[in-house]
């Protein structure tokens, strides 16, 4: 597989787009992929290639999902009557689509990691009363939110695709099921900021909701993954945090390679599609249909 390195553009998104509020490219087409992937039998082991960190990590991943991507849905679907933009408007039904399916398959994954002993039902009930703050919001701050949690899954999704070293070890069904996840997370990873952008726009909200955003990922990110840890007895095991913190900061380095796509964030002229990442969608989603997993 020859890789093309995707291009960052320099100029205003505007100015390629043009006025619309939309800003997806043409050629990207959001819609969901009905596929269920089956990792029950993965689920009940450390799936990550035998790695207890890793698979605590991407655990901790999952258990956020489903409550998270809902309030993403219903932050976005409150400014939907808005929206006079016909291609936003398409766009909106695709990202609520998928959204959706996301939510559901990662409620599967996270039912099935009870398998293992694992505390879900404390770990749901803590985010839980998190969501349930959220929901507390008044409805820009939580369009907000959803722009910032969605640069984060658009980040990740861009790391995982290029870096195919972040999940090696783990079977090719965990595989595809976190590889169309990041798939779909890049096809729509404009449609609430463009919402945003249109409905709102205030940069300097943007900026602080995103930092809100950042402290909550983080925590709850290293809570659920502390709370496997215990599960699985190696809380306290300095070796289990030497290699997690290599993989995070070291090598492959996810955090450490994340962090320069994160802080384009701050700038003022921020886009998602400045990074176009048309070619590693096209070649991704050939691989995925190729695979045969998720049916
Ligand atoms: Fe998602
Ligand atoms: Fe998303």
């Amino acid at each position: 597989m020859s890789a093309q390195p995707d291009k960052i553009h320099d100029r205003n998104i505007s100015q390629i787009k043009g006025a619309s509020a939309n800003k997806t490219p043409d050629s990207i087409s959001i819609k969901p992929r009905h596929v269920h992937f089956d990792v029950r039998d993965e689920l009940a082991t450390l799936w990550h290639g035998g790695d207890v960190f890793k698979t605590a990590f991407f655990n901790a991943l999952s258990l956020q999902f489903p409550r998270g991507e809902r309030q993403f849905i219903d932050s976005v679907r409150q400014y939907r009557d808005r929206v006079t933009d016909p291609k936003l408007q398409e766009n909106i039904r695709g990202f609520i689509g998928q959204e959706g399916l996301h939510s559901k398959e990662h409620q599967s994954y996270n039912d099935a990691l009870s398998q293992r002993g694992y505390d879900i039902e404390g770990m749901d009930k803590r985010f839980s009363a998190h969501m349930d703050y959220v929901y507390s919001k008044r409805k820009h701050l939580r369009l907000a939110g959803t722009c910032a949690a969605e640069h984060y899954t658009a980040v990740l999704a861009h790391g995982l695709l290029n870096n195919p070293d972040w999940l090696e070890g783990a079977s090719p069904r965990m595989q595809a099921l976190w590889r169309w996840h990041a798939i779909e997370e890049i096809e729509h990873k404009s449609v609430a900021f463009d919402v945003y952008e249109s409905e709102i726009g205030i940069y300097k909200l943007r900026l602080i909701v995103f930092f809100v955003v950042t402290y909550n990922f983080f925590k709850f990110t290293f809570l659920n993954t502390c709370s496997m840890l215990k599960t699985e007895g190696k809380l306290w095991s300095p070796g289990t945090w030497l290699k997690g913190l290599n993989y995070l900061w070291g090598k492959p380095g996810v955090i450490r390679k994340c962090l320069p796509q994160l802080l384009t964030y701050f700038r003022r002229d921020f886009h998602p599609w400045q990074l176009d990442e048309r070619q590693t969608l096209q070649r991704w989603s050939q691989q995925l249909e190729n695979s045969g997993y998720g049916n």
